[in-house]
């Protein structure tokens, strides 16, 4: 067993490899002068279950390719299994066809990586709004690996449920925000969003709250604006204090913005100055089970 990775998801692939006792191996990735992507595995695979570590946010496409590449590469090389660990799962908000003829790219990305040789793939709290789960896209075997225990267990040492409540901003972060509350005690609530724009959002929600310190959690932060908006209606519904946690932080541009309202963290699933939620003991347990041949009905129940 050996756990290979590039350069941006090195960090959480190092530790998964360490949890489950495999070798850890960075594949070499170069670029031509016409940008061209150079792929090398620098380990013998042949007979051998390779896991790939590789998150596919900040410049998605580029690792998209390297993903492919190094996929068929093992394969060539004659690795016995390929899994994919795919941290954030890139595309998966284009689920369905908004304007005639366009590309659905959350189907297109699945069948691609299906067409790499991958066997497997473990996605991290993939965001499922009109598909509702990961098989509807990959016949492959796919799991969601979910970090809502790493976030309780933070909400926890960190903060008090007598003066934080969590809030979700749109109707589609509500089953994180449940089993984060049945996890860790704390209360939340959900608003609702309306997007008008890639930058152009609305927030509504007129509850008045006893408690006015506000937990803002969401799966995705790509341009900021959503958990922005959100601060500001809650601040016109008079919550004081605001903290904001992030599964797939995508871009660390947003964070001058953010910091003006609120202090911000984010899991590791992509590596930025904000990951203080280590989520590799998720996907080491999600991996050790799919190894030890549970069914693939066991490992969906666990997580
Ligand atoms: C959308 O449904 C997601 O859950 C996030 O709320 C959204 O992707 C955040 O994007 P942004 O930071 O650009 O508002």
């Amino acid at each position: 067993m050996i756990v290979l990775s590039f350069p941006s998801s090195r960090s959480l692939a190092r530790k998964i490899a360490k949890r489950i006792g495999a070798k850890f191996s960075e594949i070499e990735v170069k670029y031509f002068p016409d940008m061209e992507a150079y792929v090398r595995i620098k380990e013998n695979l042949e007979g051998k279950d390779v896991i790939i570590v590789q998150t596919l946010a900040q410049d998605p496409n580029e690792k998209i390719i390297q993903l492919l590449f190094s996929s068929l590469t093992a394969k060539n090389l004659k690795a016995r299994k390929v899994i994919a660990l795919i941290p954030y799962l890139a595309y998966m908000r284009q689920d369905k066809m908004f304007k005639k003829y366009e590309c659905v790219s959350a189907k297109a990305l699945a069948k691609l990586i299906e067409a790499s040789g991958i066997d497997a793939i473990f996605v991290l709290n993939p965001h499922l709004h009109r598909i509702k789960n990961l098989d509807e896209i990959f016949s492959i075997p796919s799991f969601n690996v979910s970090c809502e225990k790493e976030i309780a267990d933070y909400l926890k040492k960190n903060f008090s449920k007598d003066e934080w409540i969590l809030v979700g901003p749109d109707i589609e972060s509500k089953p994180i925000l449940k089993r984060i509350s049945e996890i860790s005690g704390f209360d939340f609530i959900v608003l609702r969003k309306k997007r008008f724009g890639p930058k152009e959002v609305k927030v509504f929600g007129k509850r008045k709250m006893k408690k006015k310190n506000a937990i803002i959690i969401d799966d995705i932060a790509s341009t900021g604006v959503t958990l922005i908006k959100t601060i500001k209606l809650l601040k016109k519904l008079g919550f004081k204090k605001f903290y904001c946690i992030v599964i797939h932080l995508l871009s660390e541009d947003l964070l001058k913005e953010i910091k003006k309202y609120s202090q911000i963290v984010s899991t590791n699933s992509v590596q930025n100055k904000t990951s203080k939620i280590d989520v590799s003991k998720s996907f080491a347990d999600a991996i050790k089970l799919y190894l030890t041949q549970k069914s693939i009905r066991e490992i969906d129940e666990l997580f």
